[in-house]
């Protein structure tokens, strides 16, 4: 072990609109000592993500809400560091949703060996671990693209995005994203070798600009973002388009705001419409990893990562997802891993 006392996240208080640096508290503990069947795991890397503002307000999301005064919890990968478990030794590397702390414990039902041999361990919270499997799923369960059609993605330039979108040009369709800036166009463009790329802070009329990236209009509309850049995106759907609601970023601070919903347009255009959760798939999680691990082995599929250091600045790394300052999988490393 590598200190002395725990150190946590707090949840200080509900965020009103955008997360501010004052709703979250960096407090001290005690470590927590496993009992019989139970491990003691030391958090390696957090993973950062935008549908835990959700479980900021009221538990109304898809995930059970953040009580205020405890540590919030998110998706990491750590290592067991004293076990009383039959299943884990120590120096075992597991995956888990676990508090935003140093030191965990489990009971193990939850937990997956990860193993670094495999993939690297951070990889396990982005490209093969949920937005890969996000995207995976998204993609060919209710995207199904087919070769020659237009596939539209938001977020283009986040974990899930980025996915999606490597994906989607890997069934030879026309492959158009959605991002935030130049740096991020011009990688997924020239890195990623998309077809176009729309930058939606460069224009004032974003349904023209999509309208021009797709001439023969969207097949498929892979949506992370929701709001405005959906309403455009919408306008242009093709007959027996397919969208496949992922997230709604742009929603998730001001949830009264939602874009204005068209059920019409699904009618006029004979689309499917479908949201889903990643654990819909859980089954199948293992299927997923082969074929984004193949992929990433074979160079077809690019990721990039955004890792900061150090638990407390995991809630400002928390806040920039929403100003498009990360790029990539954002995560937050705890400790030194070699
Ligand atoms: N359904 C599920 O089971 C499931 C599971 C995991 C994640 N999700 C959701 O999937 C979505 C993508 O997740 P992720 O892990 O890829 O997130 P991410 O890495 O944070 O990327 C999201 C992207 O959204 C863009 N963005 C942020 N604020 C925006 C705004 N106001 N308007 C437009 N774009 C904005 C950012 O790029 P720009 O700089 O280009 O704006 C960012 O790159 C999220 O909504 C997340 O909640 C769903």
């Amino acid at each position: 072990m590598t200190h002395n006392r725990n150190q946590m996240v707090t949840l200080a208080r509900r965020p009103q609109g955008k997360p501010k640096r004052e709703d979250f508290l960096l407090v001290e503990a005690e470590i927590p000592k496993p009992a019989d069947g139970e491990m003691l795991i030391q958090t390696l890397y957090l993973s950062v993500d935008p549908g835990m503002r959700g479980m900021m307000e009221a538990p109304k999301s898809y995930s059970p809400g953040f009580k205020v005064g405890q540590p919030l919890t998110g998706r990491s990968v750590g290592r067991v560091v004293v076990s009383r478990h039959a299943d884990f030794a120590v120096g075992d590397f597991v995956y888990e949703r676990l508090p935003w702390q140093h030191y965990s414990v489990s009971d193990g039902r939850k937990a997956k060996k990860v193993d670094p041999n495999v993939a690297p361990l951070s990889t396990y919270l982005g490209v093969v671990g949920v937005p890969g499997f996000c995207a995976y799923f998204g993609l060919k369960e209710i995207g199904k693209p087919r070769a020659g059609e237009t596939v539209v993605v938001s977020g283009a330039s986040g974990a899930v995005g980025m996915t999606a979108v490597q994906l989607a040009k890997l069934e030879s369709c026309r492959v158009v994203g959605i991002a935030g800036g130049a740096e991020k166009v011009a990688y997924l463009r020239d890195e990623l070798g998309l077809d176009a790329v729309v930058n939606y802070h460069a224009t004032d009329d974003l349904r023209t600009a999509l309208g021009q990236a797709c001439p023969d209009g969207i097949d498929v509309y892979f949506d992370n973002v929701g709001g405005d850049i959906t309403q455009a995106a919408l306008s242009l759907i093709n007959h027996h388009a397919r969208i496949v609601i992922c997230g709604q970023t742009s929603q998730y601070n001001h949830p009264s705001e939602s874009g204005k919903f068209a059920p019409e347009l699904l009618i006029q255009k004979s689309a499917l419409m479908q949201g889903f959760v990643v654990y819909d798939y859980e089954d199948r999680n293992d299927e997923a990893v082969a074929r984004l691990g193949q992929l990433i082995k074979e160079g077809r599929l690019q990721h990039r990562e955004n890792i900061i250091e150090g638990l407390e600045n995991a809630p400002q790394a928390f806040i920039d997802l929403f100003d498009g300052k990360s790029f990539g999988k954002q995560l937050v490393q705890l400790v030194q891993t070699t």
